[in-house]
């Protein structure tokens, strides 16, 4: 059942996605953005910054702890660095929000200050865990508690010093990577981080154009402590993981023609592109460039029919946010779709295996969820029923961003109207969805309670 002050979506059925658009700014260079320009030495100025909930707890986090910051505003910020050793300790627990992002990568800067901070998050991300970073971050020297499961509140002490450590990470994850990157800079000596499958590698481009030296061989990333960043200009492009959405949903609705307008393209983080490609869908990148040290292009995607494969696990890591909405892509093709190695989606923003597979049920597609990913059996799309009412039968998206956006764009080949409950932190990633969508030919109403 519906609680009075939920988010709610009401999508009806069908349309078809049309025209250019252009989506929010990237989530994750958004954090980098904010973390490196305070740390650096004058002034960084951003445009395309992402005016999201999970961005502005990392931005909000720098202010508590002194560094000035001027915006957002239309997506331009300007940061005036304090250097690496000119953050202050702020007056209280600083709230990392809904964002994983922001928690794990300000423990690693962090863990190297002079001053005691705790990190605190809501409901959700106070599940996740944080051992797989305050675990490494210990053997550089590190103090951090966590509950006994792992968990959030952080609480970290001040140190003397952190020493440079070698390791090896047992997931393939960017934000532990780029935890001890940032944990690095404060460290003597060199930090080696060796991944097990390329992740997103926003941090180690954005430190070089901050002037920072970053070395890279093979799987292996590493830097040598002590060093200073210089504030510069950065331009952020679209989010790659925002513009699946309409990468999808165009691929999915007959009729779609879509421009999806300077959208980074980093070879880390197309993996949708390369599983949607593979499912027979039709996406060209056009006008490519580089904006701020990353690729960019306008991407156009029309509908394509689209048949079932087995995701190659090498795309996994590379389509990590991206699983949620190409299960609805798969919902809608030919055969069958196999997912394994993703067990991670289990510890997202909710675990986005069991609750896509439960959404999808809903909707009558035959999805069986896996230890590690998602056996789906395309087919036709039913409806949540027709009713609008508040306690009306709806898919439940457990308050997480990704599962509601993906059932969004699901009713464009539903059968009836679909209803999604727990919607608001759509907001953390992607604000004006509902707004961008609808006028690209979505017919979808949020209720606010
Ligand atoms: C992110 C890394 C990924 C991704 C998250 C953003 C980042 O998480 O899912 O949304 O900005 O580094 P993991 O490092 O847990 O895979």
């Amino acid at each position: 059942m519906a609680h009075p002050s939920d988010t709610r979506y009401l999508v009806a059925p069908g349309g078809t996605l049309r025209g250019r658009l252009r989506v929010p700014g990237d989530k994750s260079i958004s954090h980098r953005s904010i973390m490196l320009a305070a740390i650096a030495e004058g002034e960084t100025r951003i445009s395309g910054f992402l005016e999201g909930a999970d961005a502005l707890a990392t931005l909000n986090a720098f202010r508590r702890m002194g560094v000035r910051i001027e915006g957002p505003d239309g997506g331009e910020v300007r940061v005036q660095g304090v250097g690496m050793r000119g953050l202050q300790s702020p007056d209280g627990p600083l709230d990392m929000g809904n964002s994983g992002t922001s928690m794990r990568l300000l423990s690693g800067l962090l863990a190297g200050q002079a001053f005691p901070v705790t990190l605190v998050g809501d409901g959700s991300l106070s599940k996740r865990p944080m051992r797989r970073v305050t675990e490494p971050l210990a053997q550089m020297g590190a103090r951090i508690g966590t509950t006994e499961g792992g968990t959030a509140p952080l609480d970290l002490a001040p140190v003397a010093r952190l020493t440079g450590l070698d390791y090896t990470m047992p997931v393939a994850s960017a934000q532990v990577k780029s935890s001890l990157l940032l944990a690095g800079l404060y460290a003597e000596g060199e930090t080696c981080v060796t991944e097990p499958a390329p992740t997103r590698d926003h941090t180690e481009r954005m430190l070089t154009a901050f002037g920072y030296s970053v070395r890279r061989h093979a799987a292996k990333v590493c830097l040598t402590g002590g060093g200073r960043l210089t504030g510069c200009r950065l331009t952020i492009p679209a989010d790659i993981s925002s513009a699946a959405f309409f990468l999808v949903g165009a691929s999915i609705a007959p009729g779609s023609d879509l421009i999806l307008e300077g959208v980074g393209i980093n070879p880390t983080r197309v993996g949708v592109i390369n599983i949607l490609r593979a499912m027979g869908g039709d996406i060209e990148l056009m006008d490519r460039r580089t904006a701020g040290g990353e690729p960019v292009a306008d991407i156009r995607v029309r509908h394509a029919p689209l048949r079932g494969i087995r995701i190659p696990v090498d795309q996994v890591p590379l389509a990590i946010d991206e699983l949620p909405v190409l299960f609805i892509a798969a919902a809608c093709a030919e055969g069958e779709t196999v997912l394994t190695g993703a067990e991670e989606l289990r510890v997202k923003e909710s675990d986005r295996i069991q609750v896509m597979a439960d959404g999808l049920a809903k909707l009558g597609v035959c999805a069986e969820p896996l230890p590690d990913g998602m056996r789906i059996f395309g087919g036709a799309l039913g409806s949540t029923g027709d009713a609008d009412t508040i306690d009306a039968p709806s898919i439940d998206a457990h308050g997480d961003h990704r599962i509601a956006m993906s059932f969004a764009i699901a009713a464009l080949r539903a059968s009836g109207p679909v209803a999604i409950r727990d919607c608001a932190n759509v907001e953390t990633s992607f604000p004006g969805f509902v707004e961008l969508a609808g006028s690209a030919g979505l017919s979808i109403q949020a209720t606010r309670g």
